[in-house]
């Protein structure tokens, strides 16, 4: 992403609002210096004890504070606390690409690390800090803000929808039978390290292929590899490597195995990661991992929901897929999200949309080209050839990414339009979005 708007949003003031929201109950909002070890660890003891984790030991605290060191931190804090210095909210936040339809990028805030202390719950903490850093990333003309929950009833309230959802599936192995292809190449194990250096450079070969996926966070790659010093049992994890006939690299994959004491011979193997720039690396990655002997179970998670593995298995029933909300997004910019991202068919829509926080309201008119680029221009409501569509910004952040059906949530009464079928081909998108790991 352009390091100037990453730099602008991780230095930029804090909302002036949010500050005053929090100061009418003796609160402090502050930016946390990612420099300051002291007050840095302070913030992160926070954000331990506010997900439920115990107190983070030094080696824990270096790891998140190589980590975090790009993110914008920010906390609340109480004066009449025991521990002044700690802080009783957390949040955090940083510029990060985010893959639309049409294999393009735009620029979006990401959200993490957000906590309020159980002592402070429930008094519009959250709600100021949210407000305020998203009027923050909508001043320096980020369109969207996107992040993954532990609760899916928390962010709808903001304008956030799950726009892209994860697969997780079951697999009883010595059932599936691959049919799939079976590559020239070859699979060989490599060391954890192999892997940490070269799926950074995989992931950002195929990530703009995908709605959803984003640029990956520091640390993550460290904590997939079990690089990092603080990683817990690393050494249960296996890396392998796929090469095409010609000796390219074309694709990763981690796993690890848990035992089976009861049967040895069904033990249990978790797909941690694979990255597949061909087709053919994902093939033979996938089929090295289902014809693993004294395997019993694989489980994989934040897959795509329709993850091609399932159609390369012999017996459907063998593998139980699960859905879950994944990816959330919420529009801040209308016309420049809109317009950042492809249309599969041409078409014209004029969109009346709702924002309790103001960011999106407003009527557009969407008119996709046969090219798949779009022009989103003002509307002024007059008669219009365009299939009408009124929805709320949780709802069009909803469709966003393609995978969530307008008329889906036009028949859930989420939304309204004059010729649903149509308003819907315009916002779906043939490839599925989906988000491989959590932030
Ligand atoms: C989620 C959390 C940050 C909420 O903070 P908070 O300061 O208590 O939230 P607020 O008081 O600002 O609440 C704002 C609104 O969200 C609602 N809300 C807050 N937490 C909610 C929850 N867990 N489930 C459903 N609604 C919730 C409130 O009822 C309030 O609704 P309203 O304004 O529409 O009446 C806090 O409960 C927490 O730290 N939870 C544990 C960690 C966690 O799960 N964080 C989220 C990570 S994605």
């Amino acid at each position: 992403m352009p390091t100037e708007l990453a730099q602008q949003q991780h230095d930029g003031p804090l909302d002036d609002g949010a500050r005053a929201a929090l100061a009418e109950q003796g609160l402090e909002l502050r930016l946390v210096p990612n420099a300051d070890p002291e007050r840095f660890r302070a913030w992160l003891q926070a954000v331990a004890r506010g997900f439920l984790d115990g107190e983070r030991n030094d080696e824990q605290l270096q790891a998140g504070f190589d980590r975090l060191a790009q993110r914008r931190l920010v906390g609340v804090f109480d004066g009449g606390a025991p521990e002044p210095e700690r802080p009783v909210a957390t949040f955090a936040s940083w510029v990060a690409e985010l893959s639309v339809p049409g294999g393009r990028g735009i620029p979006s805030v990401a959200i993490s690390s957000v906590t309020a202390a159980p002592t402070h719950r429930r008094r519009g903490i959250l709600r100021s800090m949210m407000e305020g850093e998203l009027r923050r990333a909508d001043e320096l003309g980020i369109p969207v803000a996107i992040l993954t929950v532990s609760e899916s009833t928390i962010y709808g309230r903001f304008g956030f929808a799950p726009a892209a959802m994860s697969g997780h599936i079951e697999v009883d192995v010595p059932r599936a039978r691959w049919i799939g292809p079976r590559p020239e190449g070859r699979v060989d194990f490599i060391p954890r390290e192999r892997f940490r250096e070269v799926a950074p450079g995989l992931h950002d070969a195929v990530r703009l292929r995908t709605a959803g996926e984003i640029e990956m966070p520091d640390g993550h790659w460290d904590r997939f590899a079990g690089t990092r010093p603080d990683a817990e049992h690393p050494e249960k994890l296996r890396a392998i490597q796929y090469t095409d006939a010609n000796g390219r690299l074309a694709g990763v994959a981690l796993y690890a195995y848990r035992e089976n004491h009861d049967d040895f011979a069904r033990s249990k193997v978790g797909v941690h990661r694979l990255i597949a720039e061909t087709p053919d690396a994902y093939a033979a990655l996938w089929r090295f991992l289902l014809e693993l002997d004294l395997v019993g179970e694989l489980t994989a998670s934040e897959l795509a929901v329709d993850e091609p593995v399932l159609w390369m298995i012999g017996d459907r029933r063998a593998a139980r897929l699960t859905v879950q909300d994944h990816q959330y997004v919420r529009i801040l910019d209308v016309p420049a999200a809109l317009a950042g991202r492809r249309y599969a068919v041409p078409g014209a829509v004029a969109l009346e949309v709702s924002d309790p926080l103001g960011f999106g309201e407003g009527r557009w008119l969407l008119r996709s080209r046969e090219d798949g680029s779009a022009s989103v221009e003002p509307w002024d409501g007059s008669p219009s050839d365009a299939t009408l569509v009124r929805l709320g910004i949780a709802e069009l952040s909803a469709v966003y990414l393609g995978s969530v059906s307008l008329t889906a949530l036009v028949a859930a009464g989420r939304a309204e339009a004059s010729d649903p079928l149509s308003a819907a081909r315009v916002f779906a998108w043939p490839e599925t979005a989906r988000l491989s790991f959590w932030y």
